[in-house]
């Protein structure tokens, strides 16, 4: 495995995440203000060429998943050819993306066809209403739809990512599981995260046990799964049920230790943690005419700086951190 993938502590980064654009079609509340974020020049962005070029080289170097990220993926026009050219590489196993769902629908079909692997969807409330509330947007049934979709062309499990916030959604915890008793999805609870400007506050984060002690009650016969290698989630199943449910505890017990995630910015900036603030531009390295040696120069410097672990939940919510949308999400605002 490549040693510019490799940092410090010995973690092997295979696992490459790639945003696609900054741009959303939904405004979800943990994610970004009503207005929107404001988004970098396009000129500044990678293009499709760029964002091939470097997953070639990682690839190269070890990376055998990609995921493609945004804000929301599937607004990219080219999306389809991407995945369609990503799945040339050779020693690429898995190409996963994260969307809202809105045009997975839609776009699955084409996607399938060229090669795309696996599908996280982010929903976070089974209410239309509160669906609208939460997102600022219409287009629950759009989501469901998708969802639905990826099950009949076979993906297994469908990954469903529920952001819980007290007072919002925790209330529906028992409903998404029941979700799980007939269809293949894995639902996947997810701590609520700190970025600059989504009013993160403690009150409002329902931890990982929390949410197990509400499960428990309901079914006391929840099952844990044997943990996967760097997985971001633990995971649950109940007797009997053809999904199941995991917990995503980046807050009260984060994964850091077994971390082989890396990730790119739409502008080509190279980002070795969700929570860390040093990030290295790529895209001007490439622009500059940098050779394949000296790029891999830049990124293991940037790798080999990879702290052990987050700084912690306190200091994580007072730091600077560029909003998720501007990392990769469809999130939110400094
Ligand atoms: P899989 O590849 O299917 O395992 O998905 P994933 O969980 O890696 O990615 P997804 O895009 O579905 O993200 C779901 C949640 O995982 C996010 O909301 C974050 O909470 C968390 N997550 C993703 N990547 C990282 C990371 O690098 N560090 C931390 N701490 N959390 C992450
Ligand atoms: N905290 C936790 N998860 C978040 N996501 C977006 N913003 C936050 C936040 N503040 C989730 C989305 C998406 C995943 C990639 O990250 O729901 O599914
Ligand atoms: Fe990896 Fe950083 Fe997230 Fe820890 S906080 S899991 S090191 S990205």
């Amino acid at each position: 495995f490549s040693a510019f993938l490799t940092d410090s502590f010995g973690r092997r980064h295979s696992y490459l995440r790639i945003s696609l654009t900054e741009r959303c079609n939904l405004r979800c509340q943990y994610c970004m203000p009503e207005e929107g974020v404001p988004l970098t020049p396009k000129a500044d962005l990678l293009t499709t060429e760029e964002i091939l070029t470097l997953a070639r080289l990682f690839v190269k170097e070890g990376v055998d998943k990609i995921r493609l990220t945004g804000g929301e993926p599937l607004i990219r026009p080219d999306v389809v050819d991407i995945v369609a050219q990503l799945r040339q590489l050779e020693g690429l196993r898995t190409i996963g993306i994260t969307t809202n769902g809105i045009n997975l629908a839609r776009l699955l079909p084409q996607l399938q066809k060229a090669g795309l692997s696996a599908i996280n969807v982010s929903l976070d409330t089974l209410v239309p209403a509160k669906f609208e509330f939460i997102v600022r947007r219409k287009g629950f049934h759009k989501v469901m739809e998708g969802i639905h979709k990826a099950i009949e062309l076979g993906y297994s499990p469908v990954k469903v990512n529920c952001v819980v916030m007290r007072g919002l959604n925790e209330d529906e915890l028992l409903d998404f599981v029941a979700l799980t008793e007939g269809l293949p999805l894995d639902v996947r609870f997810i701590e609520y995260m700190p970025f600059d400007g989504n009013k993160w506050n403690f009150k409002k984060m329902v931890s990982y046990k929390e949410m197990l002690d509400t499960l428990r009650q309901q079914w006391p016969e929840l099952e844990k799964l044997p943990e996967e290698e760097s997985s971001t989630a633990k995971a649950f199943k109940i007797p009997g049920f053809r999904g199941q449910v995991s917990f995503i505890t980046s807050m009260s017990e984060h994964f850091c230790g077994t971390c082989n995630r890396l990730r790119i910015t739409a502008d080509g900036n190279l980002k070795v943690c969700l929570f860390g603030n040093s990030e290295v531009s790529l895209r001007d390295h490439l622009r500059a005419g940098a050779s394949e040696e000296e790029l891999l120069r830049v990124i293991g410097a940037a790798v080999g700086r990879k702290k052990r672990q987050h700084a912690g939940m306190f200091n994580i919510s007072q730091m600077k951190n560029r909003p998720m949308i501007l990392i990769e999400l469809f999130l939110m605002r400094q």
